[in-house]
């Protein structure tokens, strides 16, 4: 899951972070997201796929920075974990991807995960990204701007374009 909404300055100040993190994700659970489309490949440059060994996807991330990665708490896994950046078609190797070991996890200490309170997890990459026309940390907007109040965002991941099992079915909540 990533909920890229901002304008960002490329040093993480990771107190402003949470907090403006802690505040747009409540209530962002239960839900889901009917009627997406495919975006245009690699438009969506901050985007991250956080995988298995084997290379399934899992969970979304954001990249904030050329070495670092937003995602959920609920995302942490004991297992390996790997991220991939410039990703797009996850059944192919298209041969844009740039993909990174785990260097540093840090899950949010308010997370709580029985109602995923505070779901959110930075993750530090093996190395730095390659940041290319493929691949740019989001912009966060600096920490006196307005809260977002009727805004347009955009939100982007994996998923599913057509209803194939009954678990995907909609659900309301
Ligand atoms: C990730 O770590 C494994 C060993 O744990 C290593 O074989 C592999 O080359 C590393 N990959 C990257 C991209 O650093």
């Amino acid at each position: 899951m990533t909920v890229p909404l901002w304008n960002w300055y490329p040093q993480p100040l990771f107190a402003d972070m949470f907090l403006t993190l802690y505040v747009l994700s409540a209530e962002t659970h239960a839900q889901r997201i009917i009627g997406g489309q495919e975006v245009q490949k690699y438009s969506i440059k901050y985007q991250a796929s956080v995988q298995t060994e084997k290379g399934e996807h899992y969970c979304g991330g954001t990249l904030v920075h050329e070495q670092w990665v937003v995602s959920a708490a609920h995302c942490w896994r004991p297992q390996y974990m790997k991220v991939v950046l410039s990703e797009h078609d996850l059944d192919e190797t298209e041969g844009y991807e740039q993909v990174f070991n785990v260097s540093k996890l840090y899950i949010f200490p308010l997370y709580t995960y029985w109602n995923y309170n505070n779901d959110i997890m930075l993750i530090k990459l093996s190395e730095p990204a390659q940041l290319n026309a493929n691949v740019q940390p989001v912009t966060l907007p600096d920490k006196n701007a307005r809260p977002l109040r009727g805004d347009v965002c955009t939100v982007s991941g994996w998923g599913t374009t057509q209803q194939r099992w009954r678990e995907w079915a909609p659900i309301n909540n």
